[in-house]
């Protein structure tokens, strides 16, 4: 079942372009001179109207499912005009945080089973809320107990870290923003450009794998590191955590990711020669304010690997300051999807080099039944 790979988690980093694939097909609608291109999501459809008109749409899940929303939250933002909050499912039962009748509340769940989130359910459930479901495993709990939502189709997931699961989260719910979005003249250009950016986005997938030799040759020199910290912002705030969670989760190494902005709030304290940091600096709106973050840890001489987009090295520093990891660029809001790719590549590698289980990590479990 595993191919050639060696183990599912690597398997399932390297079928992204695939799931992808899978996830938005007969969901993206071409156009032609007569119908503009559009996207369709069958589970959503009917609910459009009053997800539009919601006070609110809040996002709820655990883990990587989290973050996958918080990766989509700012594009879901710019197209449906509704202000998007993030919950950890937990954290929303710990404090009974307020839910309406007038919320929209969307469940991300990969295995559609999480304790926490289909407790959560349970709660915006009785509160009234819309429920959306947004998971990848037809016939879950989450799935059936949901007024509506969106299957994403990625394929069973085996490695207990998520991967191909977490790129196919943010590609259907770029999908869900841009429906919501539909009904606005003003952002069909941009709506436009994301779509055809979503039918090339498994090429890119695709190139962006080619640096798995490269995250090899990374995660040799980092093996024996104690700490690892990423640095994002905007778009990959979500890359950050998202890449952080998977170093710690799968080759048991500590690691932080950090919102950018955040910085010299507290974590720059820790910069030191010795301290390996990522920053996420591929291109968009933040860059100049990315550019900056650098050479802030280079005048402390912060030990530093930065991912750009391709060709874009010579902006992040003078040659030779640091490493360089050269992504493929995409739309803005698509960018997510690639960046984490040779993120998980590095925590595959750092955990095979330091000979941990890859695909059942040390005290974690694919699906967390109970509270
Ligand atoms: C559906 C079919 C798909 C078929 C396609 C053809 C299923 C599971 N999917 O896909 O096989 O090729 O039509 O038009 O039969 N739902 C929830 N909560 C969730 C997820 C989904 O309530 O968390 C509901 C949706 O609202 C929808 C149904 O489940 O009513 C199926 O969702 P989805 O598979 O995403 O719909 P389609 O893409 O239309
Ligand atoms: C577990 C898994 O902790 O649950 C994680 O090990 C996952 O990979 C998290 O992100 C949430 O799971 P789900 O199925 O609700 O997306």
């Amino acid at each position: 079942k595993k191919g050639n790979y060696e183990h599912y988690m690597q398997k399932e980093i390297h079928e992204q372009p695939e799931s992808l694939r899978t996830t938005m097909r007969g969901r993206l609608i071409c156009g032609d001179s007569s119908k503009a291109k559009s996207v369709l999501l069958g589970g959503l459809k009917d609910h459009l109207r009053t997800i539009r008109r919601s006070r609110r749409i809040v996002f709820i899940g655990c883990g990587t499912s989290y973050n996958a929303a918080l990766a989509a939250r700012p594009f879901l933002e710019e197209l449906s005009g509704v202000p998007v909050t993030m919950e950890l499912a937990s954290d929303l039962l710990d404090r009974q945080g307020p839910i309406y009748r007038e919320d929209t509340a969307v469940f991300v769940s990969q295995s559609g089973e999480t304790a926490d989130t289909l407790l959560a359910l349970q709660y915006a459930t009785e509160n009234g809320a819309l429920c959306v479901g947004i998971t990848n495993t037809v016939g879950s709990a989450i799935a059936r107990n949901t007024h509506c939502g969106v299957h994403i189709n990625a394929g069973c997931e085996i490695g207990v870290a998520s991967t191909k699961a977490y790129t196919s989260q943010i590609a259907v719910m770029a999908m869900m923003a841009l429906a919501i979005g539909d009904d606005t003249t003003s952002s069909q250009a941009r709506r436009e450009a994301v779509i055809d950016g979503l039918f090339d986005l498994p090429n890119k997938v695709r190139e962006a794998l080619k640096l798995d030799n490269e995250m090899k040759d990374l995660a040799k020199l980092l093996m024996d590191e104690q700490s690892l910290l990423m640095f994002g912002r905007g778009y990959n705030y979500a890359t950050a955590l998202e890449g952080a969670l998977k170093v710690k989760e799968v080759a048991l190494m500590h690691s932080e990711g950090i919102l950018a902005g955040e910085m010299k709030h507290g974590p720059l304290a820790l910069v030191d020669e010795t301290l390996p940091i990522i920053v996420i600096a591929t291109h968009d709106t933040c860059f100049s304010k990315q550019q900056s973050v650098i050479q802030q840890l280079h005048a402390r001489k912060g030990r530093l690997i930065v991912m750009c987009s391709k060709g874009a090295a010579q902006l992040v520093g003078p040659s030779g300051s640091c490493r360089v990891i050269e992504v493929p660029q995409v739309e803005d809001c698509l960018q997510p999807v690639i960046n984490i790719v040779p993120l998980q590549l590095l925590a595959y590698h750092l955990t095979v080099l330091r000979g941990y289980n890859v695909d059942q990590p040390r005290n974690l479990a694919k699906s967390v039944t109970t509270q």
